[in-house]
């Protein structure tokens, strides 16, 4: 069953994905060529905690070790903040969930250090416009396979692949609720989407072939052929009339109306 918010819920839900979404404007000015991953995980982790009065969600969740998700170049997702410092060249994505009276906010976005390879500015331009384009496919009526389709072709026609195991998700008071919102698939299939729902969208596009591998500290999922990897990720609630996109961040507008 997938849950439909009320009102309450709703606000709630704004209130968090705003949250989340601050993190990663507060964040930015950091991630520079030196700064380690521990160093950007405590940063996010005391701004929460001490400024939001939130909770870093990942922290403890099913076991992870720390406040926020850092997933560097071939790491796909779910990368652990550690002692590696950011060098030239590299692309981070940095995933930040918070809860926030009791409802969770999810977003995530990418960053470049120093001055990325075309490759990497090509791929990273591409899995922002997979996010858009699967986001403006959100209205009552529609299905979950039309966004992922519209996702799949766009990565596909770009000589790109899309990671199967990992998927979007239904949000609310739980982290991860249903559905499963997968990057890939046909139009006309899956559930009908109504107003109320809350889910997000995450696609990972990957240069290489869409095949993962998990490391052995259990979290941090690479591409098995070492080929770039980069994600990007809303919190989205079905409107009356189509979308409204919680994590939204004022940074992104003309980029979501070239999209359209
Ligand atoms: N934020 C991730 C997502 O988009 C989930 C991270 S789970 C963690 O769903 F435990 F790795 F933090
Ligand atoms: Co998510
Ligand atoms: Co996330």
């Amino acid at each position: 069953m997938i849950d439909i918010k009320n009102d309450e819920a709703i606000k709630k839900m704004r209130i968090a994905s705003q949250l989340a979404a601050e993190v990663l404007v507060m964040i930015a000015p950091y991630v520079q060529k030196g700064i380690t991953t521990n160093e950007l995980d405590r940063i996010c982790h005391d701004y929460i905690v001490n400024i939001q009065k939130a909770v870093p969600a990942p922290l403890n969740y099913h076991g992870f070790p720390k406040s926020i998700c850092t997933s560097i170049n071939q790491q796909i997702c779910h990368g652990i903040p550690g002692e590696r410092a950011l060098k030239n060249g590299d692309i981070i994505n940095i995933d930040i969930t918070v809860i926030k009276d009791r409802y969770h906010g999810d977003t995530s976005k990418m960053f470049f250090i120093g001055t990325p390879s075309m490759q990497a500015k090509r791929l990273v331009r591409i899995a922002q416009e997979c996010l858009y384009l699967g986001i403006q496919q959100v209205a009552p009526g529609k299905q979950f396979g039309d966004i992922g389709a519209v996702i799949q072709k766009h990565a596909e026609k770009n000589h790109y692949s899309v990671v199967r195991e990992y998927c979007g998700h239904g949000i609310g008071t739980g982290f991860h609720e249903e559905p499963s919102v997968l990057h890939f698939g046909k139009p006309g299939t899956g559930e009908i989407l109504k107003p109320g729902m809350t889910f997000t969208i995450e696609p990972m596009i990957n240069t290489g072939k869409r095949h993962t591998k998990l490391l052995s500290n259990q979290w941090t999922v690479v591409t098995k052929d070492h080929s770039l990897s980069a994600q990007w990720e809303h919190t989205i609630l079905v409107t009356a009339s189509g979308y409204d996109i919680l994590t939204f961040r004022e940074e992104e507008q003309s980029l979501i109306d070239k999209t359209a």
